[in-house]
């Protein structure tokens, strides 16, 4: 074991080979076992990206794959991407997007058709939905951006609160942060809890997963998986950017003409359309003109114009790995730091304040 052999701490755990420390299952949570994962890590159901052979992957690797219907989903899309899973035997979630929901309920009953573990539809306050999952026997959750959105879902019955942070990539509310989030959310619900948002390596994993998260789910870190929808342009851009190359803004969803409730804005890769419209989407919203523009550039998709939505993490994706990788050296680099913590700290230890 790593600790042992390294009891001044100078090994630094997180970057232990794989298979050389803990077992990535030592980091189970009693959510994580009685949802019957191996490892408690759920893709983030991203519109565009998470689609059903990346959601395989996430499920075949121990977590849950979920998979992401985003503002431009269909019902045909739904069933032709969640009928990969399903087909091959493969648990699976599906995201969907409140407004979407109440424009198109038939995306509802499409999710509900497909035969998944868990159904969230984020970014509403209405809960009329979760009776009908419920009702099919398929576990519920959201995302939640403050206590009080907390507290709302809680009390609407639902059954997983995601305390989705600031620096998540895609849409959210982005004022809180996701430890303070997380705090916040656990001292006020006694909820299942997952944490969203900036957790890209095992460090972060190890970190909530260390203040009780009962799991997490990651968006950014399943980028530029070989699995994910993503075109290679974009897994170019995802691996050349840096943490502070995010911006967050409307304009993408006032040119696209998406009817996103404007408390929600989008975490996306900083670009040329970005530099020029970001902090005047009011005078956007007002220009027919610039807004076809905006559309006509983002249609084109080139490194300076294409659409990319991601996290702060962004800057610790830093090359092409298949999902069972990136949750596999997560999993055993926080098993391992959390092992190493728990030696460091055991009754006796000479350097218990060596970290
Ligand atoms: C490319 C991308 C697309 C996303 N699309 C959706 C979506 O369709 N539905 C949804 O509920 N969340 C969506 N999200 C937000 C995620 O659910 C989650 O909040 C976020 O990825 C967590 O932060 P992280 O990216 O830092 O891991 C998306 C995120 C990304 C990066």
């Amino acid at each position: 074991m790593i600790a042992n052999s390294d009891p001044l701490g100078q090994h630094d755990p997180a970057q232990a080979p794989m298979g050389t420390g803990p077992e990535p299952e030592s980091l189970w949570t009693d959510w994580s076992r009685s949802f019957g994962l191996q490892v408690p890590i759920l893709n983030a159901p991203m519109g565009g990206v998470a689609g059903g052979v990346l959601a395989a992957a996430v499920s075949k690797a121990g977590g849950l794959g979920m998979v992401g219907v985003g503002s431009a989903g269909t019902v045909e899309f739904l069933r032709e991407q969640t009928s990969v899973p399903s087909l091959a035997g493969i648990r699976f979630g599906v995201g969907l997007l409140a407004w979407a929901v109440q424009n198109d309920p038939g995306l509802l009953d499409a999710a509900i058709c497909a035969g998944p573990s868990l159904i969230s539809v984020s970014f509403g306050n209405e809960w009329w939905w979760v009776d009908r999952v419920h009702d099919a026997g398929i576990a519920t959750a959201t995302q939640v951006y403050d206590v009080d959105s907390a507290r709302e879902a809680y009390e609407a019955g639902v059954d997983i609160l995601v305390a989705r942070g600031s620096e998540g990539g895609g849409h959210g509310i982005h004022r809180v942060s996701t430890l303070v989030l997380l705090q916040g959310v656990m001292d006020a619900v006694p909820a299942t809890v997952l944490a969203a948002g900036g957790i890209a390596s095992a460090r972060g994993l190890a970190a909530v997963l260390a203040a009780g998260a009962s799991g997490v789910w990651l968006g950014t870190p399943f980028l530029a998986c070989p699995e994910s929808l993503a075109t290679d342009a974009v897994r170019a851009l995802v691996l050349k950017a840096r943490g502070e190359d995010t911006v967050q803004t409307r304009i993408f969803d006032i040119a696209l003409g998406y009817p996103w409730p404007p408390r929600f804005d989008e975490r996306v890769l900083r670009n040329d359309v970005t530099d020029r419209w970001c902090h005047r989407e009011d005078e956007l919203a007002r220009d027919p003109q610039a807004r076809i523009a905006v559309a006509g550039f983002v249609e084109l998709g080139g490194p300076a114009t294409a659409v990319v939505d991601a996290g702060q993490g962004v800057g610790l994706v830093t090359d092409v790995r298949p999902a069972a990788a990136v949750i596999g050296e997560m999993a055993s680099g926080a098993a391992a730091l959390l092992a190493a913590w728990a030696l460091r700290h055991q009754p006796g230890c000479s350097h218990r304040n060596g970290a």
